[in-house]
């Protein structure tokens, strides 16, 4: 694990952004995993200045995300479809057909996970996956468990990351119970992981997952089994560290 600890937000997203920028670079026809989430938001921003510049170009990019929430449909405005073409995919040069995240409308959950599997090998599986993680450790919809669950999977959320997530819906009601997530074997087998963490609320599940043992209470603890991972945050991140 290389870990990278940086000032704040702003040079956290600028250097995601370079290292995403640079895999595009070498790979333009390349696999990229996206993440929703505040952390993501910066470096987004930071791709579509890089975009708009012509100094990157995603025209021949794929791109998988790692999860929705189960019963939203795409134009939802809380969907994760809804909220990666506001903040990423309607400012930049990627093809529609490109783009891959799972159907939380999907009637057939079971298939839907499958289907979404098979994609992510027909395209040659993910050469670089941008990561974020909860305060309770999770990564993607991976919630503290008995188990790691390997694939693609359906999810019921954790009262914390449900409480978390309340602030980007009207009440705590609203927020939906179930995800569609890439599973913790999905998210390993990607040749290369870049997870970022910003502020004090992540600094024990950052000191957990660096320092602690692995295991499926701590989700994130899985990426100590990885040999290709980036780890940005910031001071307040690596406040326990
Ligand atoms: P956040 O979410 O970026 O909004 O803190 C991260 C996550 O829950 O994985």
């Amino acid at each position: 694990m290389q870990i990278e600890i940086v000032k704040d937000y702003e040079a956290l997203s600028k250097k995601a952004a370079n290292i995403i920028a640079s895999q595009i670079v070498l790979k333009p026809q390349g696999v990229i995993g996206l993440a929703t989430g505040s952390t993501p938001v910066g470096t987004y921003k930071e791709l579509i200045r890089m975009n708009k510049e012509g100094l990157i170009s995603f025209s021949n990019i794929t791109s998988f995300n790692l999860d929705e929430y189960y019963g939203l449909g795409a134009d939802d405005d809380q969907s994760y479809h809804y909220f990666m073409n506001e903040n990423l995919f309607n400012a930049i040069d990627i093809k529609k057909e490109n783009i891959h995240i799972p159907n939380g409308k999907a009637s057939d959950v079971g298939a839907e996970c499958t289907r979404y599997e098979n994609r992510i090998k027909e395209a040659g599986g993910i050469d670089l996956q941008l990561l974020g993680i909860g305060q309770n450790g999770h990564i993607g919809f991976n919630e503290p468990n008995e188990n790691f669950e390997p694939l693609t999977h359906l999810v019921n959320l954790d009262s914390d990351t449900i409480k978390a997530n309340a602030r980007f819906f009207d009440s705590i009601e609203e927020v939906p119970t179930q995800a569609i997530s890439m599973g913790v074997k999905t998210i390993l087998s990607s040749r290369k992981i870049l997870l970022l963490a910003s502020g004090e609320n992540k600094a024990e599940a950052m000191y957990k997952m660096i320092k602690g043992k692995v295991t499926p209470k701590l989700p994130a603890s899985a990426l100590q089994l990885h040999h290709d991972v980036v780890v940005i945050m910031d001071e307040a991140a690596a406040s326990l560290l």
